[in-house]
């Protein structure tokens, strides 16, 4: 059957990976995926999931399947992060969260569940945005437009260009976002900003579909849902793709959800029906373990004090890795400024390193960054960040 088909390309993500492991340089350095590393360049099992598991141990008692929107317990946890203990939608029961096989799962079982109801609309997509995202919003049948988002002339958000592209997108369309920790450019909405968004979704009655994969990678758990809140507030139909990769490290564990706001506790019943009509045909229901961490951590005061600890030092140390990267290109004399690195948030930054340079630095030192120089500065560490900036100012030169 396949002698006469063309191989796939190589994720341009997890396929970066696959060659990392197979290089047998041992100076090698891994700033491609977005996965978080210590610095000793491990990526740690928060200790904070090594307790939940340790009781989780103790007080299994089955492995049966769960419901296939997944343990309710483990919904509510993720609808309090995500609207806050005392939200409004949460006591008004105007949201219906599917337990969903990390981010990509969340995202896809969405788009499936919209592509039912909304066949004719287009997924607008940030210029730019996640490799993925295209693949899991075309693979589900949709085609695909792109807003102006980050301006490579300012390192930063071209607002102009985004509040006159979402202007222009009609009714019954789309529009995805990030809602902290853009992927790939670092680059964030400030709150006003988000708020004029609010306003132009009401205005113009597209829909909106936020992706939320960093929260507490950016400023702060809390503070990192502010979207959530606004859109929220406006009692405006959305979606909310989360993910607990990240924030908890349980990239293995395949754990998110997908959320869908509704203005009523009625219609919220009906889009719940269809979410698990949804889910049944993909993967019948989800793994258990990742949830019954997490729900375990959220619902234990200490448990969830320890993970928001260990949460901060992880941002933390993203944050003294952006200067370290700043001040090391500064000290080579690299011609530029460099600043925007630390305005940046979360694990990536739009580095500005052309694809030339990308390749040089793979080719020629073994550091691995991803096409269109996107930066996972969890990848540095104190002992290979004066490789890394020997080799960057050296590609530039060269
Ligand atoms: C990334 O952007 O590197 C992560 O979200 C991992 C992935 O699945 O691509």
């Amino acid at each position: 059957m396949w002698k006469n088909i063309v191989a796939a390309p190589a994720d341009s993500i997890l396929g970066l990976t696959e060659a990392f492991r197979n290089d047998p340089n041992p100076q090698k350095v891994n700033l491609g995926v977005g996965v978080y590393k210590d610095d000793a360049g491990k990526t740690p099992i928060l200790a904070c999931v090594k307790a939940a598991e340790k009781l989780l141990l103790e007080r299994e008692t089955t492995k049966s399947y769960l419901p296939i929107s997944g343990d309710p317990v483990y919904a509510a946890c993720v609808q309090k992060l995500l609207f806050g203990e005392d939200g409004e939608v949460v006591a008004n029961r105007r949201a219906a969260t599917v337990h969903a096989p990390g981010g990509t799962g969340a995202l896809r079982v969405g788009a499936d569940l919209l592509k039912k109801f909304m066949p004719k609309a287009t997924v607008w997509l940030s210029s730019p945005t996640w490799a993925n995202h295209k693949g899991v919003f075309a693979t589900a049948g949709f085609p695909l437009s792109e807003y102006a988002y980050y301006d490579p002339a300012t390192k930063d958000v071209d607002f102009a260009g985004l509040t006159r592209d979402l202007q222009a997108i009609p009714a019954g369309d789309i529009v995805l976002f990030h809602t902290c920790c853009h992927n790939p450019s670092g680059v964030d909405l400030d709150q006003g900003q988000w708020r004029e968004i609010v306003e132009i979704a009401r205005e113009r009655g597209w829909l909106p579909f936020l992706d939320f994969a960093y929260q507490g990678f950016g400023i702060g758990v809390e503070e990192d849902r502010y979207a959530v809140e606004q859109f929220a507030a406006s009692g405006l139909d959305f979606l909310v793709a989360s993910s607990f990769s990240k924030n908890f490290g349980l990239y293995n564990e395949r754990t998110g959800a997908l959320t869908v706001v509704s203005p009523t506790a009625a219609e919220s019943t009906v889009a719940m029906s269809h979410l698990k009509t949804v889910v049944r045909v993909i993967y019948s229901n989800p793994p258990a373990h990742g949830g019954l961490v997490t729900a375990t951590i959220l619902s234990d005061p200490d448990l969830h004090r320890q993970w928001l600890g260990e949460l901060a030092a992880m941002r933390e140390r993203i944050v003294a890795m952006r200067s370290a990267l700043v001040d090391g290109l500064n000290a080579r004399g690299v011609a530029g400024d460099f600043s925007y690195i630390k305005r940046q948030r979360g694990m990536f930054s739009f580095s500005g390193l052309s694809d030339a340079t990308v390749a040089w630095l793979r080719q020629h030192r073994n550091i691995y960054v991803v096409g269109g120089g996107r930066i996972n500065l969890a990848g540095l560490t104190s002992k290979n960040i004066d490789y890394v900036c020997d080799a960057i100012a050296e590609a530039l030169r060269s």
